[in-house]
C-alpha cells in the first residue's frame, strides 16, 4: 500500500473489503448471492442503529468541560468535587421534555439541565431543569402527568386540552405553570438558561453535620428568551436551534460557563420552617436562605460521536458520592430508583460500562455478567470473602446522609403548615420578580396557549387557576380569551 492511500474498507470484524458499491451477484445482472455476508452485516447494523428514545426528555445535546471550585464550602460538605481547588471533568446534557428526539429545540417547554461529574470516587450525577420547582410533588403523579403533555392515544397528537385538564385538577403545578409560561418557558439558547437541583438535597461535612441544600447555575452568558412568535418562527425556520447553537459556541471557543451557587439550610431548621422545605413545588426565598457561591462549570468540548456520547449517557439521581445524599422530597426518594430502570430498559444492564457512563475512578463492585459486559470480573464474585475481594468500610465511608422518621404506612399528602399553599409562590413570582413587560407577555402566551384547543369546562377551570395565582392576571387572560 502507498503511503497516502486510503485505509480500506473493512466490515466489523476488520476484514477488507472488496466494494462499497456491488453487492455480490451472478454475473451483472444476476441475483444477489445469500453468501454475501457483508451486504447482510449493512443492513442488519442498519436496522438496529436506534435506540429508544429517553421517555421524557428525548430531545437534547451535550457537551463535556469541567467543574472548578472558587469558595470553601467544606464546612457544609466532604464531597471532594466541592473542596477548596477541586477541578473535575463533566459531561452536561440539556434537553426539552416531552417532544420527540426530532422535535423543534423552541417548543415551549421545561428544559432538563442534566450533569455527569466524573469524581475521583465515583460518578455525581445532577440531574435537574432549568426552573427551580416541578409540576407535582408525589411521585404517583409524574407519570399521568408526563403522559398529559405528550401525544393522545386516539390521534397520536398533541393536546393543549390534556395539558389544562391535568394542570387545573393539579393546583400544586401552579408555581411551575407560571415558570412556563413566562419568558422562563423558551430559553434563546441552552447557554442562556440557569440549572437547578430543584430538590433539596442533603450535604455532611466531615464531622458528619447534616445541612439541607439546594444547586442553583446561573448561567455567565445572561437570561436571554424567545418570544411566541420567535419560537414559533425558529421551530419552522431551523428546529436544532440550541443543538447548533452549543455545538458551533464550543467549536468557536466561546465556551459557555455557569456560576453554582447554593442556598444551606441548617438541617434543624427544616422541622419547623413556614412550610414542607422539601415540597418541589417551592422554592426557598432568597431573603431566609441567601446563594452562596461554590464554582463555575464550563464546557469546552464537543462530541464527537453524538450517538455514543450523548444519546447513550446515562444520568441518574442515585448516584452520589460521600458528603451528599437525598432528603425526604417523595419526587426524588422515586427518582432514586426510576433512571436506573429505565437505562437498564433502553441502554441495557451494563450501561455503566458504556465508555461515557463510565466511572474514572476504580470500580471495585460485585457485579458480573449481564449482556454485553465487556470488563472482565474477577474473583471473588462473593461477599464476605476471605479472598481479598473488595470490602466496605463504615468507618471511612458511613452511612450518613440519614435522617429519622416514623409512622403508619399510609397514602396520603404531605402535611400540611402555614404557608403550604399553592398559589402564594406563583403570585409572589407574578407580582414582586417581574415588571409590566414580562407580565404582558405572560398573559399573551396564556392566551395563546388556552386559544388552541382547549374547550369546556377546562377552559373555565384554567381562568380560574389564573385569579388564584393573581386576580389581575385572570381577569386579563379571561378578557383576552374571549375576545377571540
Ligand atoms: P428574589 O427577588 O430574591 O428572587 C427572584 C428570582 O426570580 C431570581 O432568582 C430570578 O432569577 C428569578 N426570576 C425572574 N424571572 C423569573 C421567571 N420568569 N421565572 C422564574 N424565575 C424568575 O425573590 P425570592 O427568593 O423571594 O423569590 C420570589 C419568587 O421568585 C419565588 O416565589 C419564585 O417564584 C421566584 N424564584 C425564586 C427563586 C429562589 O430560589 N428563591 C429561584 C427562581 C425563581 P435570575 O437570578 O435568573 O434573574
Ligand atoms: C429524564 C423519570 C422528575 C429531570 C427522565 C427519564 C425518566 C425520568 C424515566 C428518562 C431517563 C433516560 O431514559 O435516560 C422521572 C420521574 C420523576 C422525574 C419518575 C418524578 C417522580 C424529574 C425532575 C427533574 C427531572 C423533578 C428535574 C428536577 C430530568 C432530566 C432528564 C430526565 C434532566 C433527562 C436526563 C438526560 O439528559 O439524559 N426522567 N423524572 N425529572 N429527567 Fe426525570
Amino acid at each position: 500500500m502507498a503511503k497516502n492511500d486510503p485505509k480500506p474498507t473493512t466490515n466489523d470484524a476488520g476484514n477488507p473489503v472488496a466494494s462499497d458499491e456491488f453487492s455480490l451477484t451472478v454475473g451483472p445482472d444476476g441475483p444477489i448471492l445469500h453468501q454475501d455476508h457483508y451486504l447482510m452485516e449493512q443492513m442488519a447494523n442498519f436496522n438496529r442503529e436506534m435506540i429508544p428514545d429517553r421517555q421524557p426528555h428525548a430531545k437534547g445535546s451535550g457537551a463535556f468541560g469541567h467543574f472548578e471550585v472558587t469558595r470553601d464550602v467544606s464546612a457544609y460538605t466532604r464531597a471532594k468535587l466541592f473542596q477548596p481547588g477541586a477541578k473535575t471533568d463533566v459531561l452536561a446534557r440539556f434537553s426539552t421534555v416531552a417532544g420527540e428526539a426530532g422535535s423543534p429545540d423552541t417548543w415551549r417547554d421545561v428544559r432538563g439541565f442534566a450533569l455527569k461529574f466524573y469524581t475521583e470516587e465515583g460518578n455525581y450525577d445532577m440531574v435537574g431543569n432549568n426552573t427551580p420547582v416541578f409540576f407535582v410533588r408525589d411521585p404517583m403523579k409524574f407519570q399521568h402527568f408526563i403522559h398529559s403533555q405528550k401525544r393522545r392515544a386516539d390521534s397520536g397528537l398533541r393536546d393543549h386540552d390534556m395539558q389544562w385538564d391535568f394542570w387545573t385538577l393539579s393546583p400544586e403545578t401552579a408555581h411551575q405553570v407560571t415558570i412556563l409560561m413566562s419568558d422562563r418557558g423558551v430559553p434563546k439558547t441552552y447557554r442562556h438558561m440557569n440549572g437547578y437541583t430543584s430538590h433539596t438535597y442533603m450535604w455532611v461535612n466531615a464531622k458528619g453535620e447534616r445541612f439541607w441544600v439546594k444547586y442553583h447555575f446561573k448561567t455567565d452568558q445572561g437570561i436571554e428568551f424567545l418570544t411566541d412568535e420567535e419560537a414559533d418562527r425558529m421551530a419552522g425556520t431551523d428546529p436544532d436551534l440550541h443543538r447548533r447553537d452549543l455545538h458551533e459556541a464550543i467549536k468557536r471557543g466561546d465556551h459557555p460557563s455557569w456560576t453554582l451557587k447554593v442556598q444551606i439550610m441548617p438541617f434543624k431548621d427544616a422541622e419547623n420552617y413556614r412550610f414542607n422545605p422539601f415540597d418541589l413545588t417551592k422554592i426557598w426565598p432568597h431573603s431566609d436562605y441567601p446563594l452562596q457561591e461554590v464554582g463555575r462549570l464550563t464546557l469546552n468540548r464537543n462530541p464527537s460521536d453524538f450517538h455514543t456520547e450523548i444519546e447513550q449517557a446515562a444520568f441518574e439521581p442515585n448516584s452520589f458520592v460521600p458528603g451528599i445524599g437525598p432528603s425526604p422530597d417523595k419526587m426524588l426518594l422515586a427518582r432514586l430508583t426510576s433512571y436506573s430502570d429505565a437505562h437498564r430498559a433502553r441502554l441495557g444492564v451494563n450501561y455503566k460500562q458504556i465508555p461515557v457512563n463510565r466511572p474514572k475512578s476504580q470500580v471495585n463492585s460485585y457485579s458480573k455478567g449481564g449482556r454485553m459486559r465487556f470488563e472482565n470480573v474477577s474473583d471473588p464474585v462473593y461477599a464476605p470473602n476471605s479472598k481479598g475481594g473488595p470490602q466496605a468500610d463504615p468507618k471511612r465511608y458511613p452511612e450518613d446522609a440519614v435522617w429519622s422518621a416514623s409512622g403508619d404506612f399510609i397514602r396520603a399528602a404531605y402535611t400540611l403548615r402555614k404557608d403550604d399553599d399553592d398559589f402564594i409562590q406563583p403570585g409572589t413570582l407574578v407580582r414582586e420578580v417581574m415588571d409590566d413587560a414580562q407580565r404582558d407577555r405572560l398573559v399573551s402566551n396564556v392566551v395563546g396557549h388556552l386559544k388552541k384547543g382547549v374547550s369546556e369546562p377546562v377552559l373555565e377551570r384554567a381562568l380560574d387557576y389564573w385569579r388564584n395565582i393573581d386576580k389581575d392576571i385572570g381577569e386579563r387572560i379571561a378578557k383576552g380569551v374571549k375576545q377571540g
